[in-house]
C-alpha cells in the first residue's frame, strides 16, 4: 500500500505560528509534526510515499524529509496550488498511486495506542477503510453514525446536528478506485472536493468498514494554539512517563525492518548529542543485547 501524507492548507488558525513555518512543521514537543503521521504509516508497514504541501512549503518539507532513503524509504513530493479539499490528493497524486491501494493521512493528525491501525492496515483487501473515534465536539469533523448492530449508516461533513459523537480521524484507505470515484466527485459548496463524499460513495457501494476506535486510543488533531499546546502536553507527559518516543521515525522504520540495526547505530551516530540521539541510542543497545 502507498501513502499519501498531506501537508497543504491555510493553517490560518495558527497565525501568525505559520509566517514562519507551515502548520505540520511546527513542533509538537519533541519533533516537527509531520513526523508523527509519518510514523503511523510507516508502522502500518507504508514504504513508498507522497508528501503534498503548497508550492511555498513543499521545499521546507525536502529539506527535512529528502528522498527518504536515510530512512529505508522512499518520498516523492507534489504541490497542491490551492487547498481545495482533501480529497484532492488523489488526483494530484495519481501517477504516484498508478495501480496501488492507498492511505492518506492527515499532515496534523497525531495518533497514539493499540494497535487498531496495525490490523486494519494487515486486514484490508480492498474497498474503504476509515475510524470512528469518540469525540466532545462531533460538529467540527466528518461525523458517521451506527446501526444497532454496529454498521455505518450515515457520514455527514460537519453536521450542525451530529446524529453520533463518532468523528472521522485523518487517516483513511483505499483500493485504488479512490481515484476514479475523486475524478467522478463536484466540489461541495464550500468548493472542496470532500473526503466524506468519497467515503460516502464507498458506503453506497457497499464497501466501505468503519472501525471504531477504543477508549484507550488518542486522536490529537493540532490545528489550532490550543490543540497544539495539547499535543505537545501530552506527548511530553508519555514519553516522560514511558521512556519510550511517539513519533520516531527512525524507529518505527527499524522495528519494521525497512533499517537494519547497523544503518539505524551508523544514522544515530551522526545526530548531535540531544535527548533523541540518546533515545535512539538506547533502542540500538537494547536491539543489540537482545540479539547477543
Ligand atoms: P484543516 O485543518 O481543515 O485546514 P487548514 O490546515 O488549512 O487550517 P485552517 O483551517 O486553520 O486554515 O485541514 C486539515 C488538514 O488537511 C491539514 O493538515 C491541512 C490539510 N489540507 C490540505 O493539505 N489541503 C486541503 O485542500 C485541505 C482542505 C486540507
Amino acid at each position: 500500500m502507498k501513502g499519501i501524507i498531506l501537508a497543504g492548507g491555510a493553517g490560518s488558525r495558527l497565525f501568525p505560528l505559520t509566517l514562519v513555518a507551515s502548520k505540520q512543521l511546527q513542533p509538537v514537543y519533541d519533533k516537527p509534526m509531520v513526523y508523527y503521521p509519518l510514523t503511523t504509516l510507516i508502522e502500518g508497514g507504508v514504504r513508498e510515499f507522497c508528501l503534498i504541501s503548497t508550492p511555498h512549503d513543499l521545499p521546507r518539507f525536502k529539506q527535512l524529509l529528502g528522498d527518504g532513503s536515510a530512512w529505508g524509504l522512499s518520498i516523492d513530493y507534489r504541490e497542491q496550488p490551492k487547498p481545495q479539499g482533501i480529497a484532492q490528493a488523489f488526483l494530484i497524486a495519481e501517477s504516484f498511486i498508478g495501480n496501488d491501494a492507498v492511505t492518506l493521512i492527515l499532515g496534523d493528525n497525531v495518533f497514539y495506542g493499540s494497535d487498531s491501525f496495525h490490523r486494519a492496515f494487515a486486514e484490508f483487501k480492498g474497498g474503504a477503510t476509515i475510524f470512528g473515534y469518540h469525540v466532545n465536539d462531533p460538529e467540527r469533523y466528518g461525523v458517521v453514525a451506527f446501526d444497532a448492530g454496529g454498521h455505518a449508516i450515515s457520514i455527514e461533513e460537519k453536521p450542525s446536528q451530529p446524529k453520533s459523537n463518532y468523528a472521522v480521524p485523518g487517516l483513511y484507505l483505499y483500493d485504488n478506485n479512490v481515484v476514479s470515484i475523486t475524478r467522478n466527485l463536484k466540489p461541495s459548496a464550500r468548493g472542496e472536493l470532500e473526503i466524506t463524499d468519497v467515503n460516502v460513495e464507498y458506503m453506497r457501494r457497499g464497501q466501505l468498514r468503519v472501525h471504531r476506535l477504543s477508549r484507550g486510543f488518542a486522536w490529537l488533531d493540532a490545528g489550532t494554539s490550543s490543540s497544539l499546546h495539547e499535543a505537545s502536553a501530552y506527548v511530553q507527559t508519555i514519553e516522560k512517563r514511558a521512556g519510550i518516543k511517539i513519533g520516531c521515525p527512525e524507529e518505527a522504520a527499524f522495528r519494521r525492518g525497512f533499517l537494519s540495526l547497523a544503518q539505524l547505530e551508523a544514522l544515530t551516530a551522526k545526530m548531535p548529542k540531544c535527548e533523541y540521539h540518546e533515545y535512539l541510542g538506547e533502542v540500538v543497545a537494547e536491539a543489540k543485547r537482545l540479539a547477543s
